[in-house]
């Protein structure tokens, strides 16, 4: 009889222990403590003992019950406070939990910005390798070996004849070798040079841009980009056209934009100019036309190619270009 209860007890106790919700309870308080339970049935038993064992028995099957009704009480009590605690987790009233949301990069943001204005004025939108020949990079664009242009460029080479592109105008002429005129394209994207100040950073972006028809001239060059400052800007920001050289284009011009920063007056930015370079541009040369197949006599093009972080420093009063790749959080958060 000893054992029996002592068994009982372990029997419980183990049962209480792997219950995990209040049904398991339930049945575990009517297997060992119920009016018909197991302890119940033990105590009724206790009349067939022998006499002398009795009152023992007894005081042992007593001991016994308080302790399983015990042990029931605390693991009751545990269940509750674990109830409640997730009663409390869920307060269905709290607002929702904010999910950092990523944005796009300022760069990309005015790139787009860039692209939508052109896409505006009918030009097509195409992209190009950002490992170029040598041949689409220089020689295309009437850079031959050797040219002192090509010092300009601090071009990173990959082999002799294959490097990352220094400029975006190879696209010029990978479009224009595939396709007729009249044609009006943009080709955005990365670019490489080995440079690195305020305003230089060796990778940035370029946006490349095209016309060719008949009887195209440098004012529409002009009413192009004057167009696009005003939209880009959203006002009429001072414009400077400089006349500038590069071999693909002639006659060549640079395009200067009023510096933001300093208002004009001069700042480490602009180099105390007031100034700030934008962009190159200038008539497609015939050399380059002819190297495509095309007719100079009957067709003429502007081309430009414009530097987005220039413009998007310009934008956002930005006085050092490596800010943008520093990737600093609070920086970026900003825009
Ligand atoms: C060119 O790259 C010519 N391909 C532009 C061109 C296209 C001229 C079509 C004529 C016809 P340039 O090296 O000046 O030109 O660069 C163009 C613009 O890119 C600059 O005006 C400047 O805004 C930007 N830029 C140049 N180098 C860097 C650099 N390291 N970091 C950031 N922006 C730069």
């Amino acid at each position: 009889m000893e054992e029996v209860l002592r068994g009982l007890k372990a029997e419980a106790e183990a049962s209480l222990h792997s219950v995990s919700d209040q049904v398991g309870l339930e049945e575990v308080r009517v297997k060992y403590l119920g009016r018909k339970g197991l302890l119940a049935n033990a105590m009724k038993q206790l009349a067939q003992a022998a006499p002398e064992d009795r009152p023992r028995l007894g005081q042992l099957a007593n001991t016994v019950k308080q302790d399983v009704e015990r042990l029931f009480q605390a693991k009751k009590e545990a269940l509750e406070a674990g109830s409640q605690t997730v009663k409390q987790q869920l307060d269905l009233s709290l607002p929702g939990r904010f999910i950092p949301s990523g944005k796009l990069h300022p760069v990309t943001q005015v790139m787009e910005e860039i692209c939508a204005v052109f896409e505006g004025m009918g030009f097509a939108v195409a992209e190009g390798p950002d490992v170029e020949t040598d041949h689409y990079n220089f020689e295309a664009l009437n850079i031959p070996a050797h040219h002192p242009a090509r010092d300009m460029h601090d071009t990173f080479y990959v082999s002799d004849s294959i490097l990352l592109r220094t400029h975006t105008s190879p696209m010029q002429a990978r479009i224009m070798e595939k396709q007729e005129p009249p044609l009006r394209y943009i080709a955005p994207g990365k670019v490489y040079r080995c440079d690195s100040d305020i305003t230089h950073t060796p990778m940035f972006h370029q946006v490349e841009g095209f016309l060719v028809d008949r009887q195209v001239s440098f004012a529409d060059l002009k009413g192009v980009l004057t167009l696009f400052t005003r939209r880009i800007f959203q006002g009429d920001l001072p414009l400077r056209f400089r006349p500038s050289f590069f071999p693909f284009t002639e006659p060549s011009a640079e395009v200067d934009i009023a510096c933001v920063i300093c208002k004009g007056s001069g700042c480490r930015v602009c180099k105390q100019t007031g100034w700030l370079e934008i962009l190159g541009a200038g008539m497609i040369d015939p050399a380059v036309m002819k190297m495509v197949g095309y007719d100079p006599e009957k067709f003429s093009g502007f081309a430009f190619g414009l530097g987005v972080e220039r413009i998007a420093m310009l934008k956002y009063g930005i006085d050092d270009i490596r800010l943008y790749y520093e990737n600093d959080l609070r920086f970026l958060r900003q825009f």
